[in-house]
């Protein structure tokens, strides 16, 4: 898509979208990922470039982090939450809380006590994880976790939820996690997924 790419980097740069060349992209767009889903055999990869054309189509393109790094190689002014001056006094003043452990999730969770967790950023750690396993990591993070505790973690290629085994322990937060994965403009994930730990 050279054509395609060239003026969607000439908005990024000048800052020049208006309406009327988002609903342009949009359609160009539309027909691209009509043409092109058709050489993807896998659905997954389709869902993928579904959700890469709705993201350069959407007016909100202008200011998605993501958008620009991938590409333009820097951010610029659409800088990711951790990247924006305005809050480097805060994540410095908090850097002597920073604990770094070099191990595995299961190893880490397994030395901690219980009740002792408030939120838990897992990234999208359950990708490398088979089914029983991630249930066992989820399980761990429950007994860790406080009651009222986030539990925050993407899927990217595999589905991954509590299962109804650990209904008791860990309820949904789809709401919530559908209206912070909009607000983070991050589409190459297919679904952000936020559970609270029961009390
Ligand atoms: C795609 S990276 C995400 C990196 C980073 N957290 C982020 O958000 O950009 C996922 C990471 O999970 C790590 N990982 C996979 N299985 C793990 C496990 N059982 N315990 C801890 N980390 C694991 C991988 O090594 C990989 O670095």
């Amino acid at each position: 898509m050279p054509h395609l790419s060239e003026s969607l980097l000439i908005g990024i740069e000048r800052r020049q979208f208006v309406e009327s060349d988002v609903n342009k992209f949009a359609k160009i767009i539309d027909a691209l990922f009509a043409l092109i889903s058709n050489a993807f055999p896998r659905a997954d990869a389709r869902g993928q470039l579904r959700r890469a054309c709705a993201a350069l189509a959407s007016p909100e393109v202008v200011s998605n982090a993501y958008v620009h790094w991938l590409l333009t190689g820097a951010h610029r002014e659409a800088l990711p939450l951790a990247l924006r001056p305005e809050h480097y006094a805060r994540i410095r003043s908090n850097l002597h809380r920073l604990e770094w452990r070099c191990q595995r999730l299961e190893a880490c969770l397994a030395t901690l006590p219980s009740r002792s967790i408030d939120c838990f950023n897992l990234s999208n750690v359950f990708e490398y994880l088979g089914e029983p396993a991630c249930t066992a990591v989820l399980r761990d993070v429950a007994r860790v976790g406080r009651p009222g505790a986030r539990v925050l973690y993407w899927n990217l290629f595999v589905e991954r939820e509590r299962p109804a085994s650990l209904a008791a322990l860990l309820a949904p937060r789809s709401r919530a996690a559908r209206d912070l994965h909009a607000r983070s403009g991050a589409f190459f994930y297919r679904r952000l997924v936020i559970e609270q730990v029961t009390a």
